[in-house]
């Protein structure tokens, strides 16, 4: 008998990433939540269950935002379960406060980007022994307003000068950047990034100024679902139609071939990767 493919989910526990989750499985995929709340992900594996089967569903503790805990999440992988055909890097954050990750990091560029980063280097060899590997980034047309402050990852420039649209929307470049440098350095490895459209989920319950944070909850209303939301990732994760069209945006399950002058930079995916890299690999 087949073997089912394998597909790890970061944020699998709730929002778009559960509902991406929810899909694979019943479409017979067996799916891997990585979450940080442990509570939160045994419901959700539950859930996920009921509409998958039994056996189709697992859970790895991962918070993004500690390189030590992105190591331990490999480690389990690598020790439970064999090739990993499928990796979407959907867990993501928005806050509108300086924050930091375990290493210092400001937190949305730490979270969006550098754990992602961190994981998928360290699920490299798991995916290398899987046939047609793909790796699925979840980014954001925010990403259109993003620039890379090297001088500011770790939130050098203080709290006076953070602003959270501005950091998110840099986290969210990011992942186009290095959706296309990982093309480019391993092209046999399938990476998208994607838009996953204007989803009601809890992303922007962080917003700290009540106006906005009312604008976020107003606009709420016209929003997708999270079943909704998740359908250019599941459509990245399983489609023929996308085999070798790697490095690419989608926005609503279509190749996206106007993209911003900072995410057509080679040079600027070049240097984020050697920057992301070298802090990285030092911890
Ligand atoms: N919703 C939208 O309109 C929209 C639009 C564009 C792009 N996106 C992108 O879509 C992705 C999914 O977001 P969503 O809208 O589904 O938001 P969500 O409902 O808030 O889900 C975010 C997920 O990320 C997880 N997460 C946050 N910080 C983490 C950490 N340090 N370690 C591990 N997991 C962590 C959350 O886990 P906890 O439960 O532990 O917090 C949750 O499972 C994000 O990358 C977001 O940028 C969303």
């Amino acid at each position: 008998m087949q073997q089912p493919k394998t597909a790890l989910i970061t944020g699998g526990n709730d929002g778009i990433g559960k509902a991406t989750a929810t899909e694979l499985a019943r479409r017979g995929m067996r799916v891997i939540i990585a979450c940080r709340n442990e509570e939160k992900a045994r419901q959700a594996i539950r859930d996920i269950q009921q509409e998958g089967g039994e056996r189709q569903a697992a859970f790895l503790p991962c918070d993004l935002a500690s390189f030590g805990s992105i190591r331990e999440t490999a480690r389990l992988y690598q020790s439970q379960f064999g090739p990993l055909d499928v990796l979407i890097n959907n867990a993501g954050i928005f806050t509108s406060q300086l924050e930091y990750t375990k290493e210092g990091f400001e937190l949305q560029f730490g979270v969006n980007h550098l754990g992602h980063f961190l994981l998928t280097h360290l699920l490299m060899d798991s995916m290398k022994q899987a046939g047609a590997p793909r790796v699925v980034n979840v980014s954001s047309i925010a990403y259109l307003r993003g620039q890379i402050d090297f001088g500011n990852l770790r939130g050098e420039k203080g709290p006076g000068q953070y602003e959270g649209m501005k950091a998110y929307a840099q986290s969210k470049l990011a992942n186009v950047l290095f959706t296309r440098e990982l093309a480019r350095r391993h092209p046999k490895i399938n990476a998208y990034a994607l838009h996953p459209g204007p989803v009601r989920t809890r992303i922007g319950n962080k917003h700290s100024n009540w106006f906005t944070s009312l604008g976020w909850h107003l606009l709420k209303i016209f929003m997708v679902s999270p079943e909704k939301g998740a359908k250019t990732s599941v459509y990245l994760a399983t489609s023929p139609e996308v085999e070798g069209a790697g490095g690419q945006f989608f926005d609503d399950k279509q190749r996206q071939r106007t993209l911003s002058e900072a995410a057509r930079d080679e040079g600027l995916g070049r240097r984020l990767w050697e920057a992301s890299e070298e802090v990285a690999a030092s911890k």
